[in-house]
C-alpha cells in the first residue's frame, strides 16, 4: 500500500510518501519512496517563536514543492474541475494558486491513501494541511485518514531500520515536543492512556522560552543542549540552583512554567555572560531531565511497561536520552527503550504516513466532508 503522508501542525512542512506491506506486528516493513521537508525555523527565529499565523502562510507556500519532492515526476495531467478545487481551497488561495498548475502537468500518482495530520497542533497551520489532503482527496479520488500527531511520534519510534522494532505491550510513551509534554500508556496499537501532562508550559516550550531569557536563537532546544554540553565538558562548578518543579508530587503531571520564571528572575539582575549562561543551560538541562527521568520510570514501574518509547522534538536532546538511559540500567528495569534517531525526532511527515498507513489497513478512512483541523485533539 502506498500512503502519502502530510504534516503542518506546527512550523515543519512535510510530505511523504510511503510503501509499506504487512500488518502491525506481522511481516511489517516500508519503503520511503520520497520525502519533502521543509523547516519554518529560521524564519519564526526572527521572531523568537512560532506564530500560527506565518505557519500558515509559509505552509501554503511549501506543501506543493514538498509534494514535488515526494512524489517522483509523473508525466501528464490529472483531470479534475477546476471550480469545484477553487470552492474547495477558498481559503486557501496561494495554495491553490500552486495546486493548479501542478496537477495539469502531473497525473494522478499511483497511491492508495493519503495521511495528514488533523491534530494537536497549531490550529491555522493545520487547516492548510487537511484543506490540501481533501483537494488532493478529491482530485485523485483516494481515502483519507486523520492522523493524530503524537501517534505519529509514537508509531516512528517503533521503527528500526524500516521494520517495526522487536518490542511488547504494554508500552509507555513520553512525548516531548513544543507543544505537548506528555505520558501516554498503550496496551494495544491505537489505544491509548494518557496517565501525565504538563499543567502549563511544554518541555520544548519551556526550552524556547530559556533560551530566549538567554537570548539564543529560536528552536531553543539544540541551542541549550550546545551550550550545557559545553558547561559539561569544561566541568565547571554547580554556580546557581534551579527548582525541579513537582519532582516529589504523587502525579504523572508535568509543570515547566516555574523553572521559566525562576530563570528570569536571575536574568532580571542584569545579562549573564558567557560563562554563565553556560552554566545556566546545564542547571536547566538538568532540572528538565531530573523530572522528566524521575515521572517517566516511576511510570514504567506502576504500569508495568515492557517498552518505553520516547518522541517529540526534545527527544532529540542527548543529555536526556543519555540519562533516560542510564536510569533504565541503574534500576536494572529490563524494559526496552526506543527513541528514534534525532534527525527523526522532530516532525516530519514520514511518522504521518506511517501512523496513517496501519490505521488504512483498518480502513479508517474518514468522510471529507467531516474532516477538520482538531487543534488541541488529545491522543488519549
Ligand atoms: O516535535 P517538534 O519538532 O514540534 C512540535 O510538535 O512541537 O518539537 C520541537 C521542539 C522545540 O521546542 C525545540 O526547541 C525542541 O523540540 N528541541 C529540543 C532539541 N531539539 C529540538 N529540545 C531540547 N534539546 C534538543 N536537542
Ligand atoms: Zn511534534
Amino acid at each position: 500500500m502506498k500512503v502519502l503522508g502530510i504534516e503542518t501542525s506546527c512550523d515543519e512542512t512535510a510530505v511523504c510518501l510511503i510503501e509499506a506491506q504487512g500488518d502491525f506486528g506481522r511481516e511489517f516493513g516500508f519503503t520511503v519512496l520520497g520525502n519533502g521537508l521543509f523547516s519554518q525555523a529560521a524564519l519564526h527565529a526572527q521572531y523568537g517563536g512560532v506564530f500560527p499565523n506565518i505557519a500558515k502562510r509559509e505552509h501554503a507556500k511549501n506543501l506543493v514543492p514538498m509534494l514535488r519532492q515526494a512524489i517522483p515526476d509523473i508525466a501528464g495531467k490529472t483531470t479534475f474541475d477546476e471550480e469545484t478545487l477553487r470552492t474547495m481551497l477558498a481559503r486557501e488561495p496561494e495554495l491553490c494558486e500552486l495546486l493548479i498548475p501542478y496537477l495539469h502537468t502531473h497525473a494522478r500518482p499511483n497511491i492508495d491513501c493519503i495521511a495528514v495530520t488533523h491534530g494537536p497542533g497549531l490550529e491555522p497551520a493545520l487547516w492548510v494541511g487537511v484543506n490540501f489532503a481533501k483537494a488532493l482527496g478529491m482530485v485523485w479520488n483516494v481515502p483519507i485518514v486523520a492522523t493524530n500527531h503524537m501517534e505519529g511520534h509514537v508509531v516512528l519510534s517503533l521503527m528500526q531500520n524500516d521494520r517495526l522494532s522487536a518490542f511488547e505491550f504494554p508500552l509507555l510513551a513520553l512525548l516531548i515536543s513544543g507543544g505537548h509534554t506528555e505520558l501516554v500508556v498503550s496496551r494495544r496499537f491505537g489505544e491509548y492512556e494518557l496517565v501525565g501532562q504538563t499543567r502549563d508550559d511544554a518541555a520544548g516550550e519551556a526550552f524556547d522560552k530559556v533560551a530566549r531569557l538567554l537570548g539564543l536563537p529560536y528552536p531553543g532546544g539544540p541551542e541549550i543542549s550546545r551550550l550545557a554540553r559545553r558547561a559539561r565538558d569544561t566541568g565547571m562548578p554547580r554556580a546557581l540552583e534551579l527548582p525541579r518543579p513537582m519532582l516529589h508530587e504523587d502525579t504523572f503531571d508535568f509543570s515547566f512554567s516555574g523553572l521559566k520564571t525562576a530563570v528570569r528572575r536571575i536574568v532580571e539582575h542584569g545579562p549573564l555572560d558567557e560563562q554563565q549562561k553556560m552554566s545556566m543551560a546545564r542547571e536547566f538541562e538538568d532540572a528538565v531531565a531530573d523530572v522528566l527521568v524521575a515521572k517517566t520510570l516511576r511510570a514504567v514501574d506502576q504500569f508495568g511497561v515492557n517498552t518505553l518509547v520516547v518522541g517529540g522534538g526534545v527527544s532529540a536532546n542527548l543529555h536526556i536520552r543519555d540519562r533516560l538511559k542510564a536510569a533504565l540500567e541503574e534500576e536494572g528495569n529490563p524494559a526496552k527503550l526506543l527513541i528514534p534517531p534525532p534527525e527523526l525526532a522532530t516532525d516530519n511527515a514520514l511518522m504521518i504516513s506511517l501512523a496513517g498507513y496501519f490505521h488504512a489497513l483498518q480502513k479508517e478512512f474518514v468522510d471529507p466532508a467531516e474532516l477538520a483541523a482538531h487543534g488541541n485533539l488529545k491522543l488519549a
